[in-house]
């Protein structure tokens, strides 16, 4: 009889997947769901068209299935990701912010490979069944989603700090299961809403929220002028997506995310003439 495996040790962990040391030089990214495979596949086709487009990425080694769930095995990176980094190093903050949005310009140039998804149909769809989103904002979101482009770069889906890791040969970005092909502009949005609608956790300390309140607002800030550094953002066509990826935050209902949203989202589309 075959002896048990050793349990995996654990390299960290998010709301999809658990990543594992798989060996020295490999990661293993096992889905917490058994029917992940579909999300490991997106991010397997991701991580291809980003490597041959020269982005730093973990090279993607084949699939294989752990205690019955899907997984993907990844070139394993030493470091951690630059949330983390300035959480112990507030100081970073700006260097890090532009970091990210350096990067996300570089991104947003390489061509989305076949296979993913649509971004602004994934978009549609979402809002289109969600009844998240007030009666008399509806119609008008649409409008402005229907007059947007397609577009057809490689948009990550779920562009933030917390999905760069430093490692001693440079930044690495991760994480790639939302990949879908779309217009930059769109992508870059998102990163700006999530940086700036986060919520700070109920257990923070009344200095504490302001500490963070404070150092969001900065790496938002950063994270604008270092895309702008690297490339070109439209102003008018972001305040359109701004209404859609607005809209489409208030689908995913993060409860303690709405009511600032909603005021968002309000603005938005005055802004954008809608
Ligand atoms: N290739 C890798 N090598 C080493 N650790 C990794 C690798 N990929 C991810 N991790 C670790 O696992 C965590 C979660 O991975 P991530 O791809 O962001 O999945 P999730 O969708 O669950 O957030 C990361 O923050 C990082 O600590
Ligand atoms: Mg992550």
């Amino acid at each position: 009889m075959a002896a048990a495996e050793p349990p995996l040790q654990r390299l960290g962990a998010g709301r999809a997947a658990e990543v594992f040391a798989w060996d020295e030089a490999t990661a293993l990214k096992l889905s917490r769901w058994p029917d992940g495979q579909p999300s490991l596949e997106t991010e397997a086709t991701a991580l291809s068209a980003a490597r041959a487009a020269g982005i730093r990425v973990p090279a993607p080694r084949g699939f294989v299935s752990h205690d019955g769930r899907p997984g993907l095995l990844l070139e394993r990176l030493d470091g951690n990701d630059l949330l983390s980094i300035v959480e112990k190093q507030p100081w970073r903050v700006w260097e890090f912010g532009r970091l990210t949005g350096r990067l996300h310009a570089e991104l947003g140039e390489t061509p989305a490979p076949a296979g993913l998804r649509y971004l602004r149909a994934a978009l549609r769809g979402a809002i289109a069944e969600s009844s998240a989103i007030p009666e008399r904002a509806f119609p008008r979101v649409l409008a402005v989603l229907d007059a947007l482009p397609d577009g057809d770069r490689l948009c990550h889906g779920d562009f933030h700090p917390g999905n760069i890791i430093l490692t001693a040969e440079g930044p690495v970005i991760i994480d790639f299961p939302n990949a879908v092909s779309g217009d930059p502009a769109a992508d870059f949005a998102r990163t700006a809403i999530l940086l700036e609608a986060g919520e700070v956790p109920p257990d923070t300390s009344p200095w504490g929220r302001v500490l963070v309140r404070a150092g969001r607002k900065l790496m938002l800030l950063a994270y604008r002028t270092g895309y702008r550094s690297a490339a070109p953002v439209d102003a008018e066509t972001l305040a359109r997506w701004r209404v859609v990826i607005i809209a489409h935050r208030l689908t995913e209902r993060v409860p303690e995310e709405r009511v600032r949203l909603l005021r968002m989202l309000s603005r938005a589309l005055r802004a954008a003439g809608a």
